[in-house]
């Protein structure tokens, strides 16, 4: 189920990357589809970055046109992701890019409502800010690394679930056995597993020292990647939040002290505070 929730993410990233070149750069499937050849060939390594190029490549007999380009934009599913995103909100674990996936789909299923809005909601005028060599790159490196987010979130969803559950899971060999036949076989998955080989109890696969400077060497173009579609109005759904992910877990502090003091102001929930031992509650009355 994990390994399904993971290649709806991948998917959904995909599909981003595919979206953000199309309308920033306006090349076409069939040249798109030499790109994510190129991509395959080094780190992005996979099945569904090979049949991405293949899919782009495919020409309908029809009509002439790319294939992609006369297929309606409305993904379905058999639910396995949504399976994922409802067991991880049991455990406890967040996993943004794979629920954002789970929404992509969603949301393009709601086809009508779309058409009726586009009609009716305008967008950013804004045209693309960066050559297109530069998009190009920056978008490879997002997707990168918002992949290595991603496959960290189902890695910790496992992890915990394996405590929860009393599963024993060895995550190093769960790596090797998605490489045989899976959807999601891809070159990272070696790393995945040498990381685990390094350290069994990796509470996370972004404190690994080598995903460390994978995400970081790319966090630049990944940020542009994602300014770029933000400031063009495109969704970069799985980005975005693979990227807030990434911006929460490395953040010392996060604003949640905020939402402590105002349920406790509502509630009387209580909070703990940062000079005193964990685990001591205090209760304030806001209004006295
Ligand atoms: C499959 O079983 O075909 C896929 O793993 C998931 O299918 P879905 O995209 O229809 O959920």
């Amino acid at each position: 189920m994990v390994h399904n929730g993971i290649e709806y993410g991948d998917m959904q990233l995909i599909a981003e990357a595919y979206d953000l070149i199309k309308n920033a750069t306006g090349l076409s499937a069939p040249q798109m589809s030499g790109i994510f050849g190129e991509w395959n060939n080094a780190e992005l390594s996979s099945y569904l970055i090979e049949i991405t190029r293949d899919c782009l490549a495919k020409m309908d007999s029809e009509t002439g046109k790319p294939l992609v380009d006369v297929i309606v934009d409305k993904a379905e599913q058999k639910g396995t992701g949504k399976w994922t995103s409802q067991d991880a909100l049991d455990v406890g674990v967040p996993i943004p890019t794979i629920n954002s996936a789970v929404e992509g789909r969603l949301l393009s299923a709601f086809k009508d409502e779309r058409v009726a809005a586009s009609k009716i909601i305008p967008g950013p005028s804004a045209r693309c800010k960066v050559s297109k060599k530069k998009l190009i790159t920056a978008v490879r490196d997002a997707l990168y690394a918002a992949k290595i987010c991603s496959y960290a979130q189902g890695m910790s969803l496992l992890r915990l679930a394996s405590k929860e559950y009393g599963f024993n899971l060895n995550f190093g060999e769960l790596a090797r056995i998605w490489k045989g036949g899976c959807i999601i076989r891809a070159r990272l998955l070696d790393q995945i597993k040498k990381a685990f080989q390094r350290n069994p109890d990796l509470p996370n696969l972004l404190v690994d020292p080598e995903f460390c400077q994978a995400v970081t060497v790319r966090q630049a173009n990944w940020r542009l990647a994602v300014k770029t579609a933000v400031e063009m109005g495109i969704p970069y759904l799985a980005h975005s939040a693979s990227l807030a992910y990434f911006d929460s877990y490395r953040r010392d502090r996060l604003p949640q002290n905020l939402t402590q003091a105002q349920r406790d102001y509502f509630g009387a929930h209580t909070y703990e505070r940062l000079d005193k031992p964990p685990g001591q509650k205090f209760h304030t009355e806001w209004t006295a």
